[in-house]
């Protein structure tokens, strides 16, 4: 029997350096995180992702790694990590890493070695070229940066490949001693405690975009290799994978249940989206639809917004302009043409009623949800910051100075706190929430651990639920008999519903946006408020 634990969790991920800072010197840090397991542990929170937290020149926040085997001396020691990871197991708290394999920091030794002698073994560990070819405008990850795949580097006398910053030199995938580095790299976190890896930029790393002769089902198979090193060393670990693809490619990942067991739900995401923009179930029901069938250990995360952009690029241009006048309509909000930079509150207007919609499908929908950091309190963002800097400012735990974040002058913070307008912390923040039972805090609390008596959402086998009403979107799952059923009312306007189904079920309301007087109802007439929800149970 597998372990399908993923399969129900409760994700939520976090950057180290933004989190909590124990010791005053304005960066967050591992004995910080520590002491606010019991907040993550009250929230329900089951499996934690760590942001990258390895040394770093931090070019890219941690995404370019200079060392795969140690903890960024501003974040703490190897020591506090294991600190961590033993309180966070007593509160039965798993934690997944990121893997940022694709390319390592400039600054890598591997690098640096490699551009310094044609003759080392690590020059092959990246990919040279004396000619590089033009590179394919869509191919460029920062496209407000860079302009080209390869960057010329004097001391190595050739060009280099760089799907992203060019400080982030891409890793030659295609020759085994770096595959071999890449499982020793995962086994040593795995010895560690880790349940498992975030694959970044998993789609670059297995391309091949630029490698000579490199074959797809060669760097492909790296996927298998992967996942049968990490069974070998732990046979519940999973690997989940940045995949942001179109649903023909998403085989690739999933496999035949032998590659990814999970996959970030970007389509799903992207027409949840559309969805609320056109206020039409129809979308929701789509971005459904396309996903394959995958394998039954096989599943999707789950998320409304992560660390980057929110990225549209899987819709039409005329679909991520009716998102970016619904949601984002300044220019400052949007970014490079495909994505939005903003958190989901001030996207809404901070909406209450629409944000509670939005985080009840994400704890409904198929799969497995993650909230970000910040995101149980309803945090905003800061505009004024560079790119994807405004969803990056630091948690706010109370009204005191940062938003009780670090004791150190505001101006040597690692990101800045939000310290003005709704959104700033002196009106937002963990502790006042938790003294309000109407707060969003007390609201997802409430929401997290009804989804967790009802797993059926995440793991059951779920059916699109046909209604009279095109702004309802309605959904069923079932699992050993047991049968759930959730209903979001996409639109402003408030609805009486028939569900369109054989039998006529008899439904317990178990969690919704206000006290229906029906409980108890039948389907041929649920009502259901404005933006409203109501998850059922059938008897
Ligand atoms: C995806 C990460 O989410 C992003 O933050 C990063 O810049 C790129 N991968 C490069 O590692």
């Amino acid at each position: 029997m597998q372990n399908l634990w993923y399969k129900n969790a409760i994700v939520y991920s976090l950057d180290v350096e933004t989190f909590m800072d124990s010791d005053g010197d304005g960066v967050g840090d591992f004995p910080g995180l520590t002491q606010k397991l019991d907040y993550l542990a009250g929230l329900g929170i089951t499996c934690l992702w760590l942001l990258p937290f390895y040394p770093s020149p931090n070019r890219d926040n941690g995404y370019d790694v200079m060392d795969y085997y140690g903890v960024d001396p501003r974040l703490g020691t190897l020591g506090d990590f294991v600190e961590f990871m033993h309180k966070a197991r007593e509160r039965g708290i798993r934690v997944i890493v990121d893997l940022v394999v694709n390319h390592t920091s400039i600054a890598h030794p591997w690098f640096q070695e490699a551009r310094s002698d044609r003759n080392s073994k690590y020059r092959n560990y990246y990919v040279w070229s004396d000619n590089p070819p033009p590179a394919d405008p869509k191919h460029i990850a920062f496209p407000d940066v860079e302009d080209s795949l390869w960057d010329y580097d004097d001391k190595a006398g050739a060009y280099y490949l760089h799907h992203f910053y060019k400080e982030q030199p891409d890793l030659n995938i295609a020759n085994p001693a770096v595959r071999e580095e890449i499982c020793k790299i995962m086994g040593f976190w795995l010895e560690l405690g880790v349940s498992g890896f975030r694959i970044d930029a998993a789609p670059f790393l297995i391309q091949g975009i630029g490698i000579p002769d490199a074959k797809p089902e060669d760097l492909e198979g790296f996927l298998i290799e992967m996942r049968e090193f990490l069974v070998s060393r732990r046979a519940d670990a999973i690997l989940l994978a940045e995949a942001n693809v179109d649903a023909d490619q998403i085989g690739v990942y999933f496999g035949n249940g032998d590659k990814m067991q999970m996959l970030f739900s970007f389509l799903l995401n992207q027409h949840m989206f559309l969805a609320l923009a056109r206020q039409d179930a129809a979308t929701l029901v789509e971005g459904l639809k396309i996903l394959p069938d995958a394998h039954h250990t096989c599943q999707w995360l789950n998320f409304v917004r992560h660390h980057d952009e929110l990225t549209l690029d899987r819709l039409q241009e005329s679909e991520i302009q009716e998102i970016f006048q619904a949601f984002a309509p300044e220019e400052n909000m949007q970014m490079w043409g495909r994505g939005v930079r903003r958190r989901l509150p001030p996207m809404l207007e901070g909406d209450r009623q629409r944000v509670e919609l939005v985080y009840s499908l994400l704890l409904t929908l198929p799969g497995t949800p993650m909230l970000r950091y910040g995101e149980e309190i309803g945090m905003g963002d800061d505009l004024s910051l560079e790119g994807r800097g405004s969803v990056r400012t630091v948690m706010q735990w109370s009204s005191k100075a940062n938003g009780g974040f670090s004791s150190a002058p505001a101006d040597k913070l690692a990101r800045p706190a939000i310290d003005t307008g709704e959104y700033g912390y002196q009106k937002l923040n963990v502790t006042s929430q938790q003294r309000d039972p109407n707060s969003i805090l007390s609201w997802m609390e409430r929401a997290i651990r009804t989804r967790k008596q009802y797993p059926e959402f995440g793991s059951g086998k779920w059916k699109i639920v046909a209604t009279n009403e095109p702004s309802v979107f309605a959904h069923s799952s079932q699992q050993n008999g047991n049968t759930v059923i959730a209903i979001h009312n996409l639109s402003a306007q408030p609805r009486t519903i028939t569900m369109k189904s054989a039998e006529d079920p008899h439904l317990l309301d178990v969690f919704s946006d206000r006290p229906y007087e029906q409980i108890d109802c039948h389907s041929n007439s649920i009502e259901i408020s404005g933006y409203g929800y109501r998850w059922f149970q059938v008897n």
